[in-house]
């Protein structure tokens, strides 16, 4: 089995990314960790992919200023440089250019904290309890244009619970975060053509 090279980018401590990692440890994975890759270099998830042996790249966007792409365009080579035919943002937090999305399409998925298309963008577990919700999760789909859009590959639900403070419920929906993506990327790197069936929406319970 040829498994599909990932290179996963990531801002912060990598949660996502490690079950990435983990899920990839088994050779009958169909896809392996190639590259981890973040707009910081003092991202906790960096030191973790190591410990994987996964290679690490980090390149602050910063000193680019308004120059998004001349940042992304650095990222894309370093991601290319090591053959990566997916890319998974996991936990990656910068605006992606319509350039960016353009290199990818079909080819890069983003996981995102709710049940989109409820709550696109920041502080979803918040708006979540203030919306009064009973059911919140996570989302993981194929990235395009717009933020927090593109099909959805998968989902997973979770309760909200009465005394659901914000810290709790992120804590939930990130236990089902760390089943979904390793099985989203597993289907996308097997060739499945989920996304154009009803099937496509999985329940993962918890
Ligand atoms: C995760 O909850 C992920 O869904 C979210 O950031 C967190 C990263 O945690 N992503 C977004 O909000 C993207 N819109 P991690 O670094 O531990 O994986």
């Amino acid at each position: 089995m040829t498994r599909k090279k990932v290179g996963v980018l990531i801002s912060g401590r990598g949660s996502n990314m490690q079950a990435l990692c983990e899920a990839a440890k088994d050779a009958a994975y169909p896809a392996e960790i190639v590259l981890v890759a973040s707009n910081r270099s003092d991202a906790g998830g960096l030191e973790i992919a190591r410990g994987y042996g996964a290679e690490t790249f980090a390149l602050d966007h910063r000193p680019f200023g308004k120059d998004r792409e001349a940042h992304e365009r650095e990222m894309d080579a370093a991601l290319r440089a090591h053959g990566v035919e997916i890319v998974a943002l996991a936990g990656y937090m910068r605006v992606l250019s319509p350039w960016l999305v353009a290199q990818w399409q079909g080819r890069m998925i983003n996981i995102h904290p709710s049940l989109l298309p409820l709550f696109p963008g920041l502080d979803t577990h918040k708006r979540a309890l203030e919306a009064g919700v009973k059911l919140h999760g996570c989302t993981v789909h194929l990235v395009s244009d717009g933020v927090d859009e593109g099909p959805i590959l998968g989902q997973a639900a979770v309760p909200v619970l009465a005394g659901d403070d914000e810290a709790a419920l992120a804590a939930r929906v990130l236990k089902v975060e760390h089943r979904l993506y390793p099985a989203c990327l597993a289907a996308l790197a097997s060739g499945k053509h989920w996304v154009e069936t009803d099937a496509a929406a999985s329940l993962i319970s918890v």
